[in-house]
């Protein structure tokens, strides 16, 4: 089930060659950053923008989840002049017409998950009709260039919350060919097939493929 990374030596050279050690993930989301250290392993070191101590908010204006991954990109490396990397991620609900979608972080008015996760499960009801997916669009500026790499993961939405483990809306989801939740499942299991591993998983790819 868990997806291969490229060969260890592959990648390690065209990392070496093309990007530096560190690389920063324009978040503040502690989850988000301790998930993909997770995903990248030792290939390079991912810093957070609290580990380089940069203050300015990233507006998230747009209305899809690729314009505010750029958005966040943008207003980054324009303040800064560095390489980086910025996402978005959603959750869509196949009979909530793709909700939460871009609203995801604070359907509820609020970011608190478990709010945010109950207006989910009272929409959705009793619905027979429980696929989902979740979405990263993950967006890098090298060297002045822009690249896009979407990842997914699709499943289920459960008819409670279940499970201590994750972030967001991790209690609610169960992923294709598994019956728990990403909250009840490890972090090795989510980190192997999530819609952020997917993504990442593109990133290293490419940079393994451009000359
Ligand atoms: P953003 O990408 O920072 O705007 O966050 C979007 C929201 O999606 C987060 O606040 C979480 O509620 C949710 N989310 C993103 N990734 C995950 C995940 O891996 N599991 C559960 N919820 C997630």
């Amino acid at each position: 089930m868990a997806n291969e990374l490229p060969s260890e030596s592959r990648l390690q050279s065209s990392l070496e060659m093309k990007m530096p050690h560190e690389l920063v993930f324009a978040t503040r989301n502690a989850h988000k950053i301790e998930e993909a250290r997770s995903i990248v392993g030792s290939h390079f070191t991912i810093l957070g923008l609290d580990d380089i101590g940069f203050t300015l908010e990233l507006p998230e204006t747009g209305n899809t989840l690729h314009d505010n991954a750029l958005e966040k990109l943008r207003t980054f490396v324009k303040a800064t002049g560095r390489n980086a990397i910025a996402d978005d991620s959603g959750l869509e609900i196949d009979c909530l017409n793709g909700r939460p979608g871009v609203h995801t972080a604070h359907y509820s008015g609020s970011r608190d998950a478990r709010l945010n996760m109950s207006r989910v499960l009272d929409e959705m009801g009793e619905s027979a009709i429980r696929t989902a997916r979740f979405v990263t669009v993950l967006a890098c500026s090298f060297q002045g260039q822009e690249f896009i790499f979407e990842g997914q993961v699709r499943g289920v939405i459960t008819h409670e919350m279940r499970g201590n483990d994750g972030f967001g809306y991790d209690p609610i989801f169960i992923p294709d060919g598994y019956e728990q939740t990403f909250a009840e499942l490890s972090p090795q299991v989510k980190n192997s097939l999530s819609h952020r591993a997917n993504a990442f998983r593109k990133f290293m790819e490419w940079l393994v493929s451009v000359d």
